[in-house]
């Protein structure tokens, strides 16, 4: 990581107990949840890139992303992050399975598709850092994992010591969109609970091909910025 090592080794989860029957009891009340968050790195990062693919490919291949992906991409690509100067890969493990990841890297570095609509919006690319996906299972959905999984992420980034800023880009999908689940919940409220703001004024779009379709469309990308100053 140019700037200074990054803390390493596990990071207690202050995450929220599951909700009873599916509600929640108070946004607040914290317990020994049992996760753990880890940053994965070299062999640590190796020993989990299946499982860390296969975990991936499961909440990705979900609304609102669509995206059918391959293990031996998600493979590749995770490799190349763990190795990238500045990459970021955390994992949140519930009894040594794991739950939870989110993945980031400077926005320097990132793919031009994200770089350009920071870069034509006057944005600094290289104080700032961009989260990837933030992907929990199902089963741990609404416990405040993936708020966590954020959090920790960015006390890894203000470590650095570089970064003013954390982003991260969501998927636009349309309320009406057909594989939308009725029971779906966009977690906005929470990223403005953490700080994040959307910026209106930087568009941008990715294009993949949705799982079931023949082809490519693209998808429109709603950024959210934090100061981290
Ligand atoms: C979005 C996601 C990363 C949030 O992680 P999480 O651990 O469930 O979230 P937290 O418990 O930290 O809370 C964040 C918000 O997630 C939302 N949420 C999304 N799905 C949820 C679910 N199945 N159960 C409960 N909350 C859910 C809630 O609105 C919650 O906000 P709230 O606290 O105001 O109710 C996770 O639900 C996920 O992987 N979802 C599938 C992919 C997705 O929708 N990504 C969003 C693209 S921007």
């Amino acid at each position: 990581m140019s700037g200074g090592p990054l803390p390493e080794g596990d990071v207690a989860l202050p995450a929220r107990p599951a909700p009873p029957h599916g509600r929640r009891h108070g946004r607040r009340l914290e317990l020994d949840s049992g996760i753990r968050v880890e940053r994965l790195t070299g062999a640590a990062l190796a020993d989990r890139l299946e499982e860390l693919a296969t975990l991936r490919l499961a909440v990705l291949g979900e609304f609102p992303y669509l995206y059918p992906g391959s293990a031996a991409y998600e493979e590749r690509y995770l490799s190349g992050l763990g190795s990238l100067p500045g990459g970021l890969i955390l994992a949140a493990f519930d009894r040594g399975r794991m739950v939870a990841a989110v993945t980031g890297a400077p926005l320097d570095q990132e793919l031009d598709s994200l770089r350009d609509p920071f870069a034509h919006a006057g944005r600094d690319l290289r104080s700032t850092f961009y989260f990837g996906e933030v992907v929990v299972l199902p089963s741990h959905r609404g416990r405040g994992v993936g708020t966590a999984l954020l959090e920790v992420g960015e006390s890894h980034i203000r470590q650095d010591g570089r970064f003013a800023s954390a982003a991260f880009g969501e998927i636009v999908r349309s309320t009406d969109h057909p594989r939308r689940p009725k029971t779906y919940r966009t977690p906005d409220a929470a990223w403005r609970r953490l700080g994040y703001r959307p910026e209106p004024e930087i568009g941008g779009t990715l294009s993949w091909c949705d799982g079931g379709d023949r082809e490519e469309t693209a998808k429109p990308l709603r950024f959210w910025v934090k100061s981290l100053s």
